[in-house]
């Protein structure tokens, strides 16, 4: 199969493009034909070797986490059937969707819905279930709360900003003036330009904050909670920054990975509450140059690659 893969941890331009083996199904997987992968912020950090759980791996490594893609062979004991349209995330910890086929446990995939596109629902994928786990789950956002989202342009944040306002929330959210029409049209209430102003001078009395930008934005963010107020933390490594204060909690979504997470990325995709974010489009071949624009920091939306 063709893959963009690295043979050693470095800059975008260790990414390359060629042929490596096919993906056996093992029992209890299935082999997905990839139709289209994206590229997330842990792609570019695990390409740069930041990830010390990677410390021994083996290269060839393919980068890449979700997809969408059609069923082509079925292992021992899988649920599922050649033909089947699927989409969904890699278990923790494994890397390599940015190929033609890849090897999954059927048990953390869920059918595509019919009138999504590969393309969307990759795009939905790990953005979904981080968004869902995060903002249901965790934070366990209710009707009539006030949250901030940080970083609203991103794919996760874009998510979150229309699950905020389905679930019947009020949405803040951060962007550069650029994004500003962008993160209104998916809902936000109130939108901060953060180089324009400093989001803890105008926001206060919020129930919760979804972080997705880190680094001092994410310790700035326990400023704007009421007392009793939580926030839930994705961009600052696997432990929540530590509160400045002692009356609010601090969280780090787990992100588990389920079939039953997929469907409910599905369902708010089905009955309308969520629609597919901006998507750029690469070709594996592209893979350095994705990552350039990913790494940037400064997109909107999803990149990604239309494998087949
Ligand atoms: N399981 C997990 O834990 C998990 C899963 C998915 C993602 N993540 C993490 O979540 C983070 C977000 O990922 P992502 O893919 O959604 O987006 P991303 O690619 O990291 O972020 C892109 C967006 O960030 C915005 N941004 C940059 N600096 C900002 C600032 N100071 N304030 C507000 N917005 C800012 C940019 O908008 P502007 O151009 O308008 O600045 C851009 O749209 C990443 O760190 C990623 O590693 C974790």
């Amino acid at each position: 199969m063709k893959a963009a893969y690295i043979e050693k941890f470095g800059g975008p331009e260790v990414l390359q493009y060629g042929d490596l083996p096919d993906p056996m199904a093992g029992p209890g997987e299935v082999v997905v034909d990839v139709h289209a992968a994206t590229v997330n912020a842990a792609d570019w950090k695990f390409r740069a070797g930041e990830y010390t759980r990677h410390a021994n791996v083996k290269f060839p490594q393919i980068p890449g986490r979700d997809f969408s893609g059609v069923v082509s062979a079925v292992g021992e004991g899988a649920d599922l059937k050649v033909g089947d349209a699927v989409f969904g995330v890699l278990a923790a910890g494994k890397e390599g969707t940015y190929c033609e086929k890849i090897a999954i446990a059927a048990n953390i995939v869920a059918k595509k819905p019919d009138g999504l596109s590969h393309i969307n629902a990759a795009a939905l994928a790990l953005t979904g279930l981080t968004a869902v786990n995060s903002v249901e789950d965790t934070l366990q956002l209710k009707r009539g709360e006030k949250i901030l989202i940080q970083g609203g342009a991103g794919g996760v944040a874009g998510f979150a900003i229309q699950l905020a306002k389905h679930l019947g929330a009020t949405v803040v959210t951060t962007t550069s003036a650029a994004n500003m029409a962008y993160v209104k049209s998916l809902g936000a209430d109130e939108v901060i330009d953060y180089n324009a102003q400093n989001f803890t001078r105008v926001v206060s009395g919020c129930d919760a904050v979804f972080d997705t930008v880190g680094g001092d934005v994410a310790k700035q963010s326990f400023a704007v909670l009421k007392p009793g107020g939580r926030a839930a933390f994705i961009a600052s490594g696997a432990e929540a920054p530590k509160p400045d204060r002692t009356d609010v909690k601090a969280l780090r979504p787990p992100v588990p990975r389920s079939r039953k997470a997929m469907e409910r990325v599905a369902h708010l995709w089905a009955e309308g509450a969520i629609k597919p974010p901006e998507v750029k489009l690469y070709k594996l071949a592209q893979a350095a140059e994705a990552h350039r624009v990913s790494q940037g920091r400064h997109f909107r939306g999803k990149l990604v690659f239309q494998v087949r």
